[in-house]
């Protein structure tokens, strides 16, 4: 690992991103700026990187778990959430949901995934995980939408980060599949015709009695 660092500010907190680790982006910030969690909930964040939801979570979460397939971002996350005084959080290396006995649920879970089309080559350092997605972008994206309503509570939310490129109808329809209605609830336009797009999803009405 190269354990070099840069300092990353959000407001009145800082995160030291070691470079194995993916650095805050517009996704982050954009994911950061529309980030609503109540005193009362349990956070799941996936895809934790350097720890900047979790560590924003934290500051109101009854309790939150940063989960990264990246051993560095869990080390690097640890340090920013000490770095900012922040307790709370529970680090977890690993495979998406697949550390989770089949009884745990969340109130919210967080997800900004690696959504971007992709070679197989991408995929083969850490920094190329972070963001790249295979041939179509929703390598990582589908797996999430398959599992997630198997770990949320009844009148729990997801919030997901991807992009235009990576079809935003088709992961609404694949939420749906799952017996989850999904909108967009804030997006921000890049350069070059990509937009950057948080789609919320919830229980539909007919599946919480
Ligand atoms: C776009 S980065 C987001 C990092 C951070 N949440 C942020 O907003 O800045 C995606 C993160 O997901 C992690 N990741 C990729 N595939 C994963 C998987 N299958 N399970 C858990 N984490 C994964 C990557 O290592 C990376 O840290």
């Amino acid at each position: 690992m190269n354990c070099s660092t840069k300092r990353v500010h959000f407001g009145s907190l800082f995160f030291d991103v070691y470079s194995d680790v993916y650095e805050p982006a517009e996704d982050s910030f954009l994911f950061a700026d529309n980030l609503d969690v109540r005193s009362d909930e349990k956070v799941l964040d996936l895809g934790t990187g350097c720890g900047i939801l979790s560590v924003l979570a934290a500051q109101k979460a009854q309790s939150v778990v940063a989960v990264d397939l990246n051993p560095y971002a869990i080390r690097c996350a640890k340090q920013n959430a000490k770095l900012n005084g922040v307790s709370g959080i529970s680090f977890v290396q690993g495979d998406l949901f697949t550390f989770l006995k089949t009884n745990v649920f969340f109130d919210l879970i967080l997800f900004n995934a690696p959504y971007l089309p992709s070679e197989d080559n991408e995929m083969s350092s850490w920094i190329g995980r972070a963001w790249a997605g295979g041939a179509n972008g929703r390598e990582v994206v589908d797996r999430f939408i398959s599992k997630v309503a198997l770990h949320l509570k009844k009148n729990g939310r997801v919030l997901l980060m991807q992009s235009t490129l990576t079809g935003v109808n088709e992961t609404i329809l694949a939420f749906n599949r799952q017996g989850l209605n999904a909108s967009v609830i804030a997006n921000r336009n890049l350069p070059f015709f990509e937009t950057l797009t948080l789609i919320e999803a919830k229980a539909k009405p007919e599946n919480l009695h």
